[in-house]
């Protein structure tokens, strides 16, 4: 990708009447991540996540509350929503939530856009509807219900009853997009990744498509169509559109052009909203399709989809609170192979922090820099003579970071950390190989001592570049202790794709003193 491209990227939109678990954070940290990455590269970045606030589960939920729908959802949002933000470290460019009139107003443009057009039309309906989904739910998503529900019939994802649904809806021909399609699947290979998301779509799409159901007239909680404001618009599609009112659709033709299209990273539940309607009511409105949609999979608590809704939801400050956001970050990123599913566990998370973060990366960091000060007061020393093992660790500075920014270009963020992990291993057996306390008690040895914490140095400095968007805490006090940021700049500014080119840290450089970047932790349980 040249540089200064557009790199739009999203996270779902929230329902914030649940409050945030590691699933909802862990989508969201690997948007950020990628985001990161690219914005380091020099790419136009843009991250956008939000709050889906409309729909008939949070009328319910803010009536149970006793408040109007819109004084629940500002409560949730600034309570639980926006401090999920800071709790990860995220830098997101933009938050939507669809009560805002930038989202409400321009929904309705692209709706009437669409009835203008032909794509809309109004029609009977009876299906069972699911809140929890916000969805009519097909024959296969329907099961027996059993204990309190015995003779009901429930949603297979919530276990709840499902409600009967009479009444007039408009609908859009969803059923006229099937061929169109099949053919973006087949000659865009990556729109849906991984590959088995795409089967999937491919399979449901090639079934064919019935129309479906864009509005609702027995509440009145969501964005009225205008025209004809007794219906609400179906809380899914008003949801989606959000990823180009955020940009600017319907009133900054600007904004809208230089972004859209966008990525969007979602959890494999909600793949076919986004990669089957979406792309179709963008080709209704003749607008772009997404660039592309990446389903990532369930974060799985003792064996089952981690939710909210069945109590094994984990809060994200469970986590922060004793390991911190970095160690967060690099674990669900780095222990998940991005697309498929992931177990969570306590033993796991500890294990690898200790491994990984304490003994791996950390001790490396802490024990160059200790050494550079105990050698060499402080100074990074010239490399005298390169050997041939200094020139391993060089060339596996440059491929890891080749292979690292290869595997972030195909969102596979668990590989790239895997890439840029060789380094550190490297590095670490270095160490022992080269023995430098040993090298210290011989003078004859002053120069090769030289070239061997260069090298380390040289590595660490590569390795703050290629895990800032990983790490971005523990990388910006590495670059603080190699006293880089005069003669290199600020961490985040570093161009990514060249980090593995070896040498840029300058002979010379004050080091200070670095407090351990992953302390251990109390164990509580
Ligand atoms: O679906 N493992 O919102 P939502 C991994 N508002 N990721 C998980 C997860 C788990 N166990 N549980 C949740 C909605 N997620 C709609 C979206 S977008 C236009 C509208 C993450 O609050 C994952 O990203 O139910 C999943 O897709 C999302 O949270 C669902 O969030
Ligand atoms: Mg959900």
């Amino acid at each position: 990708m040249p540089a200064g491209e557009s790199f739009y990227i999203t996270t779902p939109i929230y329902y914030p009447s649940d409050v945030p678990h590691i699933g909802h954070g862990y989508t969201t940290v690997a948007v950020d991540t990628l985001s990161r990455w690219h914005r380091q590269a020099g790419d136009d970045a843009w991250m956008l996540t939000g709050t889906d606030e409309h729909g008939q589960k949070m009328l319910r939920a803010a009536a149970a509350n006793n408040v109007t729908p819109q004084e629940w959802v500002d409560k949730l949002v600034g309570e639980s929503w926006f401090p999920l933000l800071t709790t990860l470290d995220v830098a997101n460019d933009d938050f939507i939530r669809t009560t805002q009139e930038r989202h409400e107003k321009n929904v309705q443009v692209f709706f009437q856009k669409l009835y203008d057009a032909g794509y809309i039309y109004a029609g009977e309906y009876e299906a069972l509807y699911c809140v929890g989904c916000e969805e009519f739910k097909p024959e296969s998503e329907i099961v027996d219900g059993t204990g309190p529900f015995e003779g009901l019939k429930v949603c297979a994802i919530h276990s709840k009853p499902l409600e009967l649904l009479q009444e007039k809806n408009y609908f859009f021909k969803l059923s006229e997009f099937q061929d169109r399609l099949l053919e973006l699947y087949k000659t865009e290979p990556d729109f849906v990744r991984p590959d088995s998301a795409r089967n999937e779509v491919v399979s449901f799409v090639s079934q064919g498509l019935k129309d479906l159901s864009i509005s609702r007239s027995t509440f009145d909680w969501g964005i009225p169509l205008p025209w004809d404001e007794s219906h609400v618009i179906y809380v899914w599609v008003d949801a989606l559109l959000n990823y180009v009112t955020a940009v600017g659709y319907g009133e900054d033709d600007a904004n809208f052009a230089r972004r859209w299209p966008a990525y969007h990273v979602v959890g494999k539940d909600i793949l076919r909203f986004h990669a089957v309607i979406w792309p179709a009511l963008l080709m209704a409105a003749g607008l772009e399709v997404p660039k592309g949609v990446f389903a990532h999979g369930w974060l799985l608590v003792g064996g089952e989809k981690m939710s909210k809704s069945k109590l094994t939801g984990i809060a994200p400050t469970e986590i922060t609170d004793v390991f911190g956001s970095d160690a967060y970050r690099y674990y669900f990123l780095s222990a998940i192979a991005f697309g498929q599913d992931g177990s969570f566990s306590w033993e796991d998370l500890s294990a690898r922090y200790q491994a990984e973060l304490a003994n791996g990366f950390g001790n490396l960091a802490s024990r160059t820099v200790a050494m550079i000060q105990k050698y060499f007061d402080g100074v990074v020393p010239a490399p005298a003579e390169y050997a041939g093992r200094d020139r391993v660790v060089q060339k596996k500075v440059a491929d890891a970071a080749a292979a690292a920014d290869a595997a972030i270009e195909h969102f596979r963020i668990d590989e790239a950390i895997d890439a840029i992990w060789t380094i550190v291993d490297d590095l670490n057996l270095y160490i022992t190989e080269n023995e430098p306390w040993a090298l210290a008690r011989d003078e004859q040895q002053r120069g090769r001592l030289g070239t061997v914490l260069y090298t380390c140095a040289e590595g660490l400095r590569a390795l703050a570049v290629l895990l800032s968007p990983v790490m971005p805490q523990s990388t910006a006090k590495l670059w603080d202790a190699l006293g880089v940021e005069g003669s290199l700049g600020a961490l985040t500014a570093q161009p990514i794709r060249e980090a593995g080119a070896w040498g840029a840290l300058q002979p010379g450089t004050a080091v200070t003193t670095l407090a351990p970047l992953f302390p251990r932790v109390e164990q509580t349980a």
